[in-house]
């Protein structure tokens, strides 16, 4: 067997037609992890964000279920939620002619309503986008026949974990948030992916987290082995940028999950990073071939966020690993045009895993 597989041709990485490609068949066909549930805690709070090429609301209704829809009047058209985050009582009202939706996306009221006895007010309500909450985050889905949450979401986790029962002893969705940190970045979101699947790179750019995870020094990263958690090295007490004492880890964590880190990619958009004490769930939004927005969340059990713990040592081990990674991606970008990369790089067997996602990323695009 060669130890040097191919990687995607460069354009794959700047093509604008490549990107509208992925847009239409992974991001608006898949469940995509769209918003924390406790951001839109309470009934009429919502979020807009970007799937695909679509902004999408999220909110939830006054049963407490999750909702999300097209954020487009049906009217003529006008974007019906300008604002990233927000809240309304009981409506969301158009601010162009004041057409009315109620949290389940019915159309309830219209100036002179009652001279349109015709206007059929389900099929005028807002166009709904399939919703569902697990792990504490809203997962949505344009595509009108779902693919399967099982097979697709969860049966990633069981990939890298071995099963769903270790995922589920972390209790994330029960976790509170501690910090969030959006990066910009200046990538395509495949650079971003392929970085977070290796560890070819770890003993070059991450310092920190070589020293908590001792044998990330090799190369081999903790997902290239299934049911495999990277060991904390002697004498680290915790996941924290000194490798100094974390805060209260979480109960009910089997023995082989105390002092090691988890990573599992969710495609198309999540990494899930797992150790004792806290959850690091990253998400990805892909807004341009050369863009993506990735909003990084900590999350803890919720007595630790109440307290006001100090997460300072805490949160800034994987501030810093991001900062490295997005900034060698940042690097990547500008040369993926180049004709020297026409043709692509190369994968070294430490690395090889990532042929698998793209072998997936061209039968999507098939
Ligand atoms: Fe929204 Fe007219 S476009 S009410
Ligand atoms: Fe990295």
């Amino acid at each position: 067997m060669t130890s040097l597989l191919p990687t995607l041709p460069g354009a794959y990485y700047t093509d604008p037609a490549v990107f509208a490609a992925e847009q239409e068949r992974v991001f608006e066909q898949m469940w995509f992890c769209a918003v924390r549930g406790e951001d839109i805690a309470a009934a009429g709070r919502y979020r807009t964000v970007r799937v695909g090429r679509e902004s999408v609301l999220v909110t939830r209704n006054s049963g407490g279920e999750a909702r999300a829809f097209l954020n487009v009047c049906r009217h003529r058209g006008a974007q019906l939620c300008a604002d990233e985050e927000g809240a309304v009582k009981r409506t969301f009202r158009c601010t162009y002619h004041a057409w009315s939706y109620d949290l389940d996306g019915r159309l309830v009221a219209a100036p002179n309503l009652v001279k349109m006895p015709d206007l059929d007010r389900v099929e005028y309500g807002l166009r709904p986008v399939h919703a569902r909450e697990w792990l504490g985050y809203v997962w949505v889905c344009l595509s009108e026949t779902p693919p399967s949450f099982a097979e697709t979401v969860q049966g990633a986790c069981v990939e890298r974990l071995g099963d769903l029962a270790s995922l589920e002893r972390y209790g994330i969705e029960d976790l509170s948030l501690g910090r969030r940190i959006r990066y910009d970045v200046r990538a395509n979101w495949k650079l971003i992916i392929e970085n977070f699947m290796e560890c070819y790179h770890c003993a070059t750019i991450h310092p920190e987290l070589v020293h908590v995870l001792p044998e990330f020094a090799g190369g081999y990263a903790a997902q290239y082995y299934v049911g495999h958690g990277a060991e904390f090295g002697p004498g680290i007490e915790g996941f924290t940028v000194d490798g100094g004492a974390g805060v209260t880890t979480i109960a009910g964590l089997a023995q082989e999950q105390d002092r090691r880190y988890f990573a599992v990619t969710i495609r198309p958009q999540v990494f899930l990073n797992l150790v004792p004490d806290h959850v690091i769930l990253h998400r990805m939004y892909p807004l341009a071939p050369d863009r993506t927005v990735v909003e990084c969340d900590w999350l803890y059990l919720p007595e630790v966020v109440a307290q006001g713990h100090d997460l300072t040592n805490s949160v800034e081990l994987f501030d810093r690993v991001n900062r490295q990674d997005f900034e060698a991606c940042e690097r990547c970008q500008p040369a993926m045009s180049s004709r020297a990369y026409a043709d692509g790089g190369v994968l070294v067997p430490s690395e090889h895993h990532i042929a698998t996602f793209h072998e997936w990323l061209r039968d999507r695009l098939r």
